[in-house]
């Protein structure tokens, strides 16, 4: 599966890492200004580490890349940490970027399109942008880990999250023992 993995600079760089370590497959990273600002505060690794993690790394103002075309067979795309700024970008059709571009070949394509969310508490105007990208065929997917697993660390609260993402995906993983 060809998986394009986004950035935004939203709080929660973590469950990207996490995401970027746990698929297998062929993945492409897009981060964006602000995500790089918070990888810088929140992350114990680099830009770079995290760009090795990923096959191809594109800057967010690479609108010529391969990937802002429909013709390009991406399979799905996952925009984690998710800003609320480029969320309600994506439901207005805003493509002034690489990734709001991609996200917007992801919906018009049909491809499988997952956003992770990272705001609270939410205004009006959040939760229609939500609401209009579920009605447009998106995955909502906030980043609201649960306490049922027991989670003992910050990072199996992350694989909890993470592990959704791959979830929908439709991908098999181990972050996290599943309810039984
Ligand atoms: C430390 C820090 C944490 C932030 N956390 C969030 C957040 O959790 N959710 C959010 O929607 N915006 C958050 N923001 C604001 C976004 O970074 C800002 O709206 C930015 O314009 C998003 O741009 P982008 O979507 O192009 O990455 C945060 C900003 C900073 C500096």
């Amino acid at each position: 599966m060809r998986v394009v993995v986004a950035v935004t600079g939203a709080s929660g760089i973590d469950y990207a890492v996490t995401l970027l370590k746990t698929l297998g497959e062929e993945k492409t990273l897009i981060v964006s200004e602000h995500g790089r600002r918070l990888i810088e505060i929140e992350s114990a690794l680099s830009l770079d580490e995290i760009g090795a993690m990923a096959n191809v790394r594109y800057d967010d103002n690479d609108l010529e890349a391969a990937i802002s075309s429909g013709s390009n067979e991406f399979d799905a795309m996952v925009i984690v940490p998710c800003s609320m700024s480029t969320l309600s970008k994506v439901a207005c059709g805003i493509a002034d970027t690489l990734i709001t571009r991609t996200a917007s070949v992801a919906l018009k394509e049909d491809r499988k399109f997952i956003l992770v969310p990272r705001e609270t508490p939410l205004s009006k105007i959040h939760i229609d942008n939500m609401s209009k990208l579920k009605d447009a065929g998106a995955v909502i997917l906030p980043a609201m880990p649960a306490f049922y697993t027991k989670p003992k660390t910050i990072q199996d609260m992350v694989n909890f999250i993470t592990g959704k993402i791959m979830e929908s995906l439709g991908l098999d993983h181990q972050l996290y023992e599943k309810w039984e």
